[in-house]
């Protein structure tokens, strides 16, 4: 294969470099287009940018493939724990026994929050949304462990900070939640592991510490397991564009909490359950909803379907599908929204609209039926999305920073007026 491409521009031929991923994933270098040629490249929605180079994970969207750090998802749903696959995914390799139980001390030290911090939770109002919280929280949080506000992207501080960040988030999620319950809030417990001691600060009493169901919390474990990373997403994106211009690593991922937030990206989650709410409900056919997304003058869309990348199927969703249905029948559960999302999803498999622009469900669409299962409440549902994809932002602030990558800064095509003169307010 020519390593090089051509470029046949106004009548002069151009050469660029091209390259290859370890997966076989081929691109054209054209960081020096715009000095060589005068032109930009113009991908609204960067389809077809890419922004980096990453050895974190590798998505292939036609085969449905998806791997962090060479180790294909399916595996480690089905072997590890997310603790085990937050440090695969931060530090490149699968923790030995003594880094393992390193890493959980440090996670199990820096859960609690600082006491000062504890008003702050009451000072929101009760219906400002957990993602509000969070975001602002984190770069709260930071304030008050000033060694965090460094940038530093390797040693024991950056080992700090980011266990710091990945034990206290699961804190203010609890917090926030309990809060906003009007419920006194839970410390963390350090005799209890990353999930079960999540699931007690959202549900132990003050005279009942919760007790931890072993399949609750295995099914906690997998849904942050198959959030933990994904390439170049929205939110990761934002991490990164944040972080390349050396900001810290939690106001970097308080960003990120905020583009997660939006129901095309990690607040789809809520909006599928809101949606077979919805169908349940009305008691109207699946086939209706249908109509209504396909219709292009309606802007209501599938919740849960259609991926930029997965062009096939989600892998995610596949593991999900199945693992969901054994959970309900482990926990006894009947819910009725998953024979609708059932319903759904078999309907717009024969329909032509979702199988010509390969719109399957994505993670999102059976997600929020676990997270119902296990008693999470509908308005933390992006907040759970949010602990499980803190890795893979740690792990792509960090790639950044070792990257010494450029900051972030995309051109445009300007498509507004002509330079034109300022007129005084009684000539207009
Ligand atoms: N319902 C109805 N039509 C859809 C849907 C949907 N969920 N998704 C895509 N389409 C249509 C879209 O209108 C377009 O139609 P046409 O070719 O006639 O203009 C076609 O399919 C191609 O879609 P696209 O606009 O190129 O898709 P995109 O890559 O810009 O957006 C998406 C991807 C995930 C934002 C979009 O599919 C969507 O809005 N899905 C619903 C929200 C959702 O489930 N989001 C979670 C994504 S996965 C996890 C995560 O990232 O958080």
């Amino acid at each position: 294969m020519s390593n090089t491409a051509t470029l046949n521009l106004d009548g002069k031929i151009y050469e660029f470099d091209t390259g290859i991923g370890t997966e076989n994933e081929k691109y054209i270098d054209m960081a020096h287009l715009r000095s060589k040629t005068g032109y930009i490249t113009l991908d609204p929605g960067f389809g077809n940018t890419g922004s980096c180079f990453s050895s974190i994970t590798y998505v292939e969207g036609a085969k449905g493939i998806l791997q962090h750090r060479g180790y294909p998802i399916e595996e480690l749903a089905e072997k590890a724990t997310f603790v085990e696959v937050a440090y695969l995914v931060i530090y490149g390799k699968l923790p030995s026994e003594n880094e393992l139980m390193n890493f959980s001390a440090g996670l199990k030290e820096h859960a609690p929050l600082h006491t000062n911090l504890e008003h702050h939770f009451s000072g929101f109002p009760k219906s400002a949304p957990p993602m509000a919280i969070l975001s602002a929280m984190l770069n709260l949080v930071a304030c008050f462990h000033p060694e965090v506000l460094e940038v530093t992207s390797d040693g024991e501080d950056f080992d700090k900070t980011a266990t710091l960040l990945l034990s206290k988030v699961r804190t203010i999620a609890a917090f926030a939640y309990r809060m906003a319950a009007g419920k006194p809030i839970n410390h963390p417990n350090p005799n209890r592991g990353y999930c079960g001691n999540f699931l007690h600060m959202m549900f132990s009493d003050p005279y009942q510490e919760f007790q931890v169901s072993p399949i609750v919390e295995k099914a906690l474990n997998l849904f942050l397991i198959l959030h933990a990373d994904h390439e170049q997403n929205c939110s990761t994106s934002t991490v990164r564009v944040v972080g390349s211009s050396r900001a810290n690593l939690f106001s970097s991922v308080a960003a990120g909490v905020c583009a997660l937030w939006g129901p095309l990206h990690g607040g789809a989650n809520a909006a599928v359950i809101a949606m077979l709410q919805d169908i349940k409900s009305s008691g109207r056919k699946p086939e209706y909803y249908i109509e209504k997304a396909k219709d292009k003058n309606d802007p209501f869309k599938l919740m849960g379907f259609g991926h930029r990348v997965y062009k096939n199927f989600d892998p995610r969703a596949l593991i999900l599908k199945k693992q969901v249905h054994k959970l309900l029948d482990e926990l006894h559960i009947n819910d009725e929204l998953l024979d609708i999302s059932r319903e759904l999803e078999e309907a717009t498999l024969k329909d032509d609209f979702f199988i010509s622009r390969n719109l399957y469900p994505n993670v999102d669409f059976y997600s929020g039926i676990l997270l119902r299962a296990i008693g999470i409440p509908l308005n933390m549902y992006t907040v759970m999305f949010a602990i499980g994809r803190m890795p893979g932002w740690i792990a792509n602030w960090k790639e950044l920073l070792d990257h010494k990558q450029r900051i972030s800064r995309p051109r445009q095509i300007y498509t507004g007026e002509n330079k034109r003169r300022y007129t005084s307010l009684i000539e207009r």
